[in-house]
């Protein structure tokens, strides 16, 4: 291997996926990326195209012959690529399953075939309703019912860690698993929800901005350039081969909170609404109160920290909301699901109550 590696990087053209290949060819290095474009965008893409050194593949991480080739001729993989969001979850549930299980089992066994070390994207989703934190990566996993698609969500991500560390155990695998905890920035759908870009717009138009259940439940954001440096300092360290590790903000705000300084942010008259989670989402609706990631093993380990603050990400969701940025229209693709939903699993979803990350 060279001092540049070529990175293999599923799901590449989403929301981190983009971001992640900015910064490995920012560092030299060739990157092939593969993605279905379910829910991203090649004009995630566009900068890093212009870039050069980066072969787009259109396929799926289902194709088992395509991402045993594709592996076999990079040096390592950043397997990003997964059903997410609660709408493609909700009204495709054995489809996002089945990604989120054969498609990741699909990479882990061409990339032992090929030797090769595998970076996989779990979510903080993993510890369901565990409303204690700081969570560390052994805090315990507190699920309701199978049958709640957001818990199969998190059971999908379990079995792609078990099998990361099973084929690591018995057969020598090379594996990092980072878990994700609510991340947000530039490329991130508008379409799922996600509160602070939801927020930010009801605020830009002096709409209410709508509340989740009583606007206590806390969470923390980190921003995706942060979330993306964090992920190749692991990169970069041979240590965090066999570990996992969370990576997330412990910048903690209550939801309530969250609205008040958007509308300060914005400088607008908005009121807040709140809506019970029955109305929102219909009886059954399960929440958890607080999640925050306990970061200490990444920061041991590389040394990261957070360049930006949430006064940072909700200064730049209050320009984006008023069109002060570029905004980014999603590609068309046919069989993509319609958008518009407000609830979630990993970070698209949820607004000001459930951030299903
Ligand atoms: N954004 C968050 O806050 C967050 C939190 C926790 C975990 N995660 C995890 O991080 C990873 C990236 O998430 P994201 O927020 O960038 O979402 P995203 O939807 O923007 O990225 C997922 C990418 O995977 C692609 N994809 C989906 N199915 C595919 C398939 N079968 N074959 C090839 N490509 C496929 C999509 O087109 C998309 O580009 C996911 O594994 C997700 O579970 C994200």
């Amino acid at each position: 291997m060279t001092d540049h590696p070529k990175y293999l990087v599923t799901g590449g053209a989403g929301f981190i996926g983009s971001h992640l290949v900015d910064a490995l060819l920012a560092r030299g290095g060739p990157v092939v990326v593969l993605d279905d474009l379910s829910t991203g965008r090649l004009q995630n893409l566009a900068g890093a195209r212009e870039r050069g050194n980066l072969q787009f593949v259109h396929g799926s991480v289902l194709d088992e012959p395509l991402v045993d080739k594709l592996v076999g001729e990079c040096d390592r993989v950043v397997h990003l690529a997964a059903a997410v969001g609660v709408k493609l979850i909700v009204e495709q549930p054995l489809r996002s399953f089945t990604i989120n299980t054969k498609g990741t089992e699909t990479v882990i066994e061409a990339a032992y075939r090929h030797g090769r070390h595998v970076t996989l994207a779990s979510t903080s989703e993993i510890y369901g309703k565990n409303s204690s934190g700081p969570l560390t990566e052994m805090s315990d996993r507190v699920l309701g019912s199978p049958s709640v698609p957001r818990w199969s969500y998190s059971t999908a991500k379990a079995v792609d860690e078990i099998l990361a560390e099973l084929y690591r155990r018995e057969y020598g695998l090379r594996a990092t698993v980072v878990r994700f905890f609510n991340t947000v920035g530039p490329r991130q759908s508008p379409a799922y929800g996600m509160v602070i870009p939801r927020f930010a717009r009801q605020a830009v138009l002096g709409e209410p901005l709508t509340v989740y259940g009583t606007g206590r439940q806390s969470r923390c954001f980190l921003h995706v350039t942060d979330v993306v440096a964090a992920l190749v300092s692991l990169l970069d360290r041979p240590e965090a081969e066999g570990e996992t590790f969370n990576i997330g903000s412990d910048e903690e705000i209550s939801i309530l909170d969250l609205a008040e300084r958007i509308i300060a942010c914005a400088n607008s008259t908005s009121t807040v609404h709140r809506v019970s989670y029955t109305d929102a989402y219909g009886p059954g609706f399960e929440d958890m109160e607080r999640r925050v990631p306990d970061t200490t093993k990444l920061r041991a380990l590389t040394g990261w920290q957070p360049r930006r603050d949430l006064g940072d990400i909700l200064v730049d969701a209050v320009a984006d909301a008023r069109g002060e940025a570029p905004q980014q229209a999603p590609v068309a693709v046919p069989g993509r699901p319609d958008e518009g939903h407000a609830g979630g699993a990993d970070g698209r979803a949820v607004a000001a109550g459930p951030c299903p990350v």
